[in-house]
């Protein structure tokens, strides 16, 4: 009997293991669904992703929602995020079709994230993909940062409306009781007939519609719907995220800064010493297009306009695609060289852009929410000494741009 109970179990003893292992396998795949996972995953997402993707928007690289059921495995993301190259390179259909469907442009690679990274960027991805894009932007007001100026105002707007018109109903139906009860009351009463009709005369659609109260309530909508409509426009004036209108030569920032890894202070040179980033002039296209000059002895092509351009002493006139309205001051150099911010930060990944297009809303909003955010790059820099002993009496965070200043109405306003 013994016996027999021994070689039953021996039998079972491969189906156990196998069930084990899977069960292993699974939740070592599985997405951690816990708060902290979660937030760790959004700050790196935000630290490296955000630049090229959304959660819910096609940004540079595909919308991120619900892609651990669409890329062919967790596996495959992990290997395509620490190496996308790689990944293309070895052929992998899914992903040199991707590849291909975003103008071969090429991802990034983080060969420093580990697996543990990439579960609670899923996470991150995950909780956000669950959310759905709307409610999504919601808990930025909640948790008193300042909001995302895109999606609340009319988030806001559309409660304040779904609000009012739950009232309005729950008013009908209490007056519907009301005027039931008053006609029972009045029928116990001894009435002349004359009165009785007006209880009990029918209530139609034409004396529904021209009673006061139905044309305020009609009256009312019409003018909360337009009230809305006013403030959703004038949330959106001047913001033109994403412009990116033709230029007169077909310059690609992908070509010279991206293929060629020319710097970008290279032709910007005022991003350190000034206000302006400024355009580089012919002259300094000339510096490299003397030599390179493909197309220009049949007179055609791109570079031909540049050698056309600097023959006729005549400066390009390209289109300028970022532009503050006049009363706001905006100064490169305290951004860059003093605060030590990426170009990237503010313009995305203008490397890889053939046409430049404008990253960042650039609304008041925009500049705000940084400066709340980020910390005072006080190394190396003396003028911050006092200041930063100072801060750190008062309170145990970094020193924010805020914290110096930086929501200051006359700092950015002339
Ligand atoms: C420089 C821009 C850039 C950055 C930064 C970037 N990506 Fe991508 N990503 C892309 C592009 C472009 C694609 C489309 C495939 C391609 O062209 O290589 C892509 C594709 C993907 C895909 C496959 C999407 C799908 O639909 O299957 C995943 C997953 C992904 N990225 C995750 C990440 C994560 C996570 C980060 C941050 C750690 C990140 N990416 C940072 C540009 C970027
Ligand atoms: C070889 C010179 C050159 C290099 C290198 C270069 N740029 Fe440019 N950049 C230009 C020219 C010319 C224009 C104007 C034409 C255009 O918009 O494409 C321009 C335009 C821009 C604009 C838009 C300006 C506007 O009108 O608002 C931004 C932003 C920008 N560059 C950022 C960068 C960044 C960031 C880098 C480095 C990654 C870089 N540039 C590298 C020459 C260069
Ligand atoms: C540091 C050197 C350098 C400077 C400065 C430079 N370029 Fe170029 N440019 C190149 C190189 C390298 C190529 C690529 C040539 C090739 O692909 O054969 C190129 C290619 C081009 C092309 C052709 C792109 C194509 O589709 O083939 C245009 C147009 C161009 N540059 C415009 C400009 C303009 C405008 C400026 C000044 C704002 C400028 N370049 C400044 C190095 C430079
Ligand atoms: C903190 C955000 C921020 C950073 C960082 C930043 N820019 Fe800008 N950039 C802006 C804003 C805002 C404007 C619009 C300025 C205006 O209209 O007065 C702009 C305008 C520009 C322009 C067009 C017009 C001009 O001359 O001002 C160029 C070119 C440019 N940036 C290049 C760069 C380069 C190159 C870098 C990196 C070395 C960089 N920017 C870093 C926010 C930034
Ligand atoms: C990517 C983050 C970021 C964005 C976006 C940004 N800033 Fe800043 N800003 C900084 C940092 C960091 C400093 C601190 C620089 C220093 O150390 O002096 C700063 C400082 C400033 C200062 C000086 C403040 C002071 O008290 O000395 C002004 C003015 C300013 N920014 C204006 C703007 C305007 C206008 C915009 C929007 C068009 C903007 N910034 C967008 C990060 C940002
Ligand atoms: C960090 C920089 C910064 C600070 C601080 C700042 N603003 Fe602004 N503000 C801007 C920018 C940039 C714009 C232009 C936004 C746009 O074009 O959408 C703007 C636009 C505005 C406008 C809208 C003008 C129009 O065109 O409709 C008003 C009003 C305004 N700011 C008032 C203020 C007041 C009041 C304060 C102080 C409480 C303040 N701002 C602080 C950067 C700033």
């Amino acid at each position: 009997m013994n016996k027999n109970f021994i070689s039953s179990a021996c039998k079972f003893l491969p189906l156990v293991f196998v069930f084990a292992l899977l069960n292993f396998s699974s939740t070592a795949q599985e997405i951690p669904k816990e708060a902290p996972a979660i937030a760790a995953g959004e700050s790196l997402f935000n630290a490296n992703c955000k630049t090229c993707h959304r959660v819910h928007q096609k940004l540079v690289g595909p919308a991120l929602s619900d892609v651990y059921n669409r890329a062919p495995s967790i596996d495959w993301i992990k290997l395509f995020i620490k190496n996308s190259a790689g990944v293309i390179a070895s052929g992998d259909d899914y992903a040199v079709k991707l590849y291909n469907e975003y103008n071969k442009t090429q991802m990034t690679s983080f060969s420093s994230l580990k697996d543990e990274d990439i579960m609670n960027l899923l996470a991150y991805i995950q909780a956000e993909t669950e959310k759905g894009p709307e409610v999504a932007q919601a808990p930025a007001a909640a948790d008193g940062q300042a909001p995302k100026e895109e999606g609340l105002p009319s988030t806001y707007l559309n409660v304040i409306l779904i609000g009012m018109v739950l009232i309005l109903v729950l008013l009908l139906v209490i007056l519907g009781f009301l005027v039931s009860a008053l006609k029972r009351f009045l029928d116990q009463k001894e009435l002349s007939e004359e009165d009785k009709e007006v209880v009990h005369s029918p209530i139609s659609v034409g004396s529904i519609s021209r009673s006061p109260g139905f044309i305020f309530i009609v009256l009312f909508l019409v003018g909360a719907l337009g009230f809305k409509a006013v403030i959703n426009g004038l949330y959106s004036v001047g913001v033109q995220q994403g412009y990116a209108p033709k230029q007169p030569i077909a310059f690609s920032h992908k070509i010279h800064a991206g293929e060629y890894e020319i710097d970008c202070k290279y032709c910007h040179t005022g991003v350190m010493k000034g206000k302006s980033a400024t355009i580089p002039s012919v002259n300094s296209c000339m510096n490299c297009h003397n030599q390179i000059r493909q197309g220009t002895i049949t007179g055609e092509g791109e570079i031909a306009k540049i050698v056309a351009a600097w023959d006729n002493k005549k400066p390009i006139e390209w289109v300028r695609i970022h532009n503050l309205p006049d009363l706001a001051y905006f100064n490169h150099s305290q951004h860059v060289n003093v605060a030590g911010v990426e170009c990237q930060t503010c313009h995305g990944p203008v490397e890889t852009m053939d046409v430049v297009r404008q990253h960042s809303l650039l609304t008041m909003g925009w500049c705000i929410d940084c400066h709340r955010k980020t910390d005072v790059n006080s190394k190396g820099n003396a003028y911050y000494d006092n200041l930063v002993e100072l801060h750190s009496k008062t309170s145990k965070t970094p020193m924010k741009v805020e914290d110096i200043g930086g929501l200051e109405c006359a700092k950015c306003h002339y």
